[in-house]
């Protein structure tokens, strides 16, 4: 299989006689669409790269109708796409060869806040905004946060393990997730949402599903973890010269500063892309562009600033700075940030690699991609930014043409030599999946295919993702 996978939207496939009057039987005919213009935004991911024809959408109300649909998909053999908000950037969402997709958007139930263990129960397709909400009401805060939150949804967070914007501190969606129910594709419910914060009772299968990527189950309710809602903030811009410089800064902050909570590198590059598509001025008192701006950020019940400016006066290097404590300014400095995604979608279809490396080795990666860049695919361009402390760069390229697969390789080899990752948080969807025996040994390979088989015999959900029919 080669990637991206795209399919025509001309030969569009057509559901198997009786799948249609079934489906609508279990959830009502106005939730199972079949319309090509209905169906149109459920058939192509955020980024435009990766689309493909399906011939349902069905949207089921609750996990008794979650289990009915997939029943009857797999009384047809029709494989099925989970689908939540659609923001995934691996290609895992969309249909590929007219699968039908089962959009979680309905499965939206909050339940109240158990204050007494400090979790509480969402349904998976309840966006993470409306989650943030409804227990900021309660005074509590879920400790994953990233810019897709008016979108992106609680199951596709967990089937990803998304990461974001303050993994440093609490770690990623993994760490938050205390118990799912999630339905098999053949219909039957496995329910851990007891959330019992001890349990040594065999394998856990909870956080099996977390980064399944839609492969084992349907997520259908998720317990969750809470933090304290905190009352004070303050955020940072820096300008720096060089990556090096943002690590011994982070090193600095992080050895001295417990309330730091986030820390996202950008480049000159990315950021004059965001000042043009958001038409933002510079933050800075010069509107000089500077090499790297690094955003720290740092949360607490009493004021964190004094903490952090002590730590920043003892680094010798920053070339300038600006300051945030009040929300409006503090959401203008984290568009500098958050601005990047649209800005590089605006720019055109880019090729998207989320790969992680120890911190030492980052400054050295971070010259040897732009290097392979330049060689690989002259005339493209590379666009870099990412969560620092996780040693996590969104390598994101525009206009490689035809060099995608080559670039792509090349990047994922470099990250695979120096002990990286290839997926940091975003997943492996169809996007990297011919490339994941880089950095898993055959004997995982062979683990996860018996996992698959034992939890989805027939290879109903999400066919494609993760595993690929043609290995690197
Ligand atoms: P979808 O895109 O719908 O699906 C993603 C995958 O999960 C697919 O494989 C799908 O089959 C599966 N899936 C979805 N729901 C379920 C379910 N209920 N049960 C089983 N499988 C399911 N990601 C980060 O980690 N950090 C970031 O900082 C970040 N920032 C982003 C910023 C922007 C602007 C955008 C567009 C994306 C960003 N992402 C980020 C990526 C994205 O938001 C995440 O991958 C998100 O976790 C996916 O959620 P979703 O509901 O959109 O899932
Ligand atoms: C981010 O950190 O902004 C994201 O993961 C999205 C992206 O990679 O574009
Ligand atoms: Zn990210």
């Amino acid at each position: 299989m080669s990637v991206p996978v795209t399919a025509t939207l001309d030969a569009r496939p057509s559901a198997p006689k009786g799948l249609l009057a079934q489906l609508a039987s279990i959830v009502g005919g106005y939730h199972v669409l079949s319309d090509p213009d209905l169906t149109a935004g459920h058939e192509v991911d955020w980024t435009g790269r990766f689309t493909g024809p399906t011939p349902v959408v069905v949207r089921p109300r609750n996990p008794h109708e979650v289990a009915a649909v997939l029943r009857a998909c797999a009384q047809y053999r029709v494989p099925v796409i989970p689908q939540g908000g659609n923001t995934g950037l691996v290609g895992g969402g969309v249909p590929r060869q007219g699968e039908a997709v089962l959009s979680t958007t309905r499965l939206t139930d909050l339940e109240p806040v158990d204050r007494l263990s400090g979790q509480v129960t969402v349904g998976a397709g309840a966006t993470l905004a409306a989650v943030q909400r409804h227990v900021r009401e309660a005074g509590y805060d879920i400790a994953v946060d990233l810019a897709a939150r008016d979108s992106a949804t609680i199951g596709g967070m967990v089937a990803t393990n998304a990461g974001g914007l303050r993994v440093l501190r609490w770690g990623p969606m993994r760490s938050q997730v205390v118990g799912v129910e999630a339905v098999l594709a053949d219909g039957r419910v496995m329910n851990r949402l007891s959330g019992l914060p001890k349990d040594s009772s065999g394998y856990d299968l909870t956080q099996l599903l977390v980064g399944s990527e839609g492969t084992l189950a349907v997520i259908t309710r998720v317990r969750l973890r809470l933090i304290p809602l905190f009352t004070d903030r303050v955020t940072v811009l820096l300008a720096l010269q060089d990556t090096a410089t943002a690590l011994r800064v982070l090193a600095l902050v992080r050895g001295s500063v417990p309330s730091l909570d986030s820390a996202e590198i950008t480049y000159a590059d990315g950021v004059a892309l965001v000042h043009k598509h958001l038409r933002l001025p510079s933050p800075f008192r010069t509107p000089t562009p500077y090499p790297v701006h690094l955003l720290l950020e740092c949360a607490a019940q009493r004021d964190p600033a004094d903490d952090l400016i002590e730590a920043l006066e003892r680094s010798p290097d920053l070339l300038d700075s600006a300051i945030a404590t009040d929300e409006p300014s503090r959401r203008a400095l984290w568009a500098h940030r958050e601005g990047h995604t649209d800005a590089v979608n605006a720019a055109g279809v880019p090729l998207k690699l989320d790969v992680a490396v120890p911190l030492e080795e980052l400054a050295a990666f971070e010259q040897e991609v732009r290097g392979l860049t330049v060689r690989h695919a002259p005339g493209a361009r590379l666009v870099l930014f990412g969560h620092l402390a996780e040693g996590n760069y969104h390598v994101n390229i525009l206009d490689a043409g035809d060099r995608d697969e080559e670039l792509s390789e090349a990047v994922l080899r470099a990250v695979a030599r120096r002990g990286g990752t290839i997926s940091a948080e975003h997943g492996i969807g169809v996007a990297k999946a011919r490339w994941l025996s880089l950095t898993r040994a055959a004997v995982d390979l062979d683990l996860a295919a018996v996992t698959k088989r034992a939890w989805d015999p027939e290879a109903l959900l999400n066919p494609g993702v993760l595993f690929s029919a043609d290995p690197a």
